[in-house]
């Protein structure tokens, strides 16, 4: 019976030491997609970048931290032009997406970050596009409205 007892505590106690790496290895780690192309390097090697990165474009430590950095560098508009990209069917991830460049991991280590209220999460080009056709789908609206009310005279 004693034995019988030490024997579960021993196995009891194997997994939970095995346990962490169990889990580690059933959550699918986030895919990172990471920017291809000839040539096509990030600001920092990638090791610097994976731990740091936050040091980098944080704006209280850009001031003490990392005095002199450049923040054209460094600039967030910048990670998010080279990091995200659409997928396949054209889609392009939210900031609170899991496919998000930058939620991929947060998500995963359950960071939480508020860069996105004010910073856009896509990169420019896509913004000005989104944009332009709103403005373009607004304006059809208006005239369409407008030549409902008048009769038809535009
Ligand atoms: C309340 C709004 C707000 C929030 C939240 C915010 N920022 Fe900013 N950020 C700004 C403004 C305004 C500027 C200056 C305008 C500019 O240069 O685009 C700026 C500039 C920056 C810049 C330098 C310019 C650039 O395009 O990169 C970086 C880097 C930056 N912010 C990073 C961050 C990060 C990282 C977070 C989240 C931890 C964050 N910001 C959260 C408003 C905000
Ligand atoms: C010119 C394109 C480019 C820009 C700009 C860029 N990156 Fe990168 N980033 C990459 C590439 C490519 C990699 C993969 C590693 C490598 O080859 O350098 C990477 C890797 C990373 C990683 C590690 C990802 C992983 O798999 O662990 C992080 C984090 C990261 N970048 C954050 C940033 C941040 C934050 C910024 C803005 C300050 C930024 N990057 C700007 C291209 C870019
Ligand atoms: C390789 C995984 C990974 C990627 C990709 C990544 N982060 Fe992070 N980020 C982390 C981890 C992990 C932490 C928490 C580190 C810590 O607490 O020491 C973190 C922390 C941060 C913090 C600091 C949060 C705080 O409250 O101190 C900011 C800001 C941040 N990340 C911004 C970004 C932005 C913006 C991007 C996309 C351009 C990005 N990260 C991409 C893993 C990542």
């Amino acid at each position: 019976m004693n034995q019988r007892f030490l024997r579960l505590f021993f196995i009891l106690g194997g997994l939970m030491i095995l346990l962490p790496a169990k889990s580690m290895a059933d959550t699918p780690f986030p895919t990172i997609r990471e920017p291809e192309g000839e040539g096509v390097k990030c600001v920092q090697p990638e090791e610097e970048m994976r731990r740091n990165h936050m040091d980098y474009i944080l704006h209280q430590r850009d001031k003490t931290v990392h005095e002199g950095i450049r923040t054209e560098t460094y600039s967030l508009a910048k990670c998010i032009d080279c990091h995200v990209e659409p997928d396949e069917s054209g889609k392009i991830a939210k900031h609170d997406d899991k496919e998000h460049f930058c939620n991929s991991c947060h998500e995963y280590t359950s960071v939480q970050i508020d860069c996105f209220e004010c910073h856009a999460d896509r990169p420019q080009k896509y913004i000005k596009r989104d944009s332009k056709k709103n403005a373009l789908q607004q304006q059809l609206n208006k005239t369409l409205s407008a030549r409902d009310t008048d009769g038809g005279n535009l």
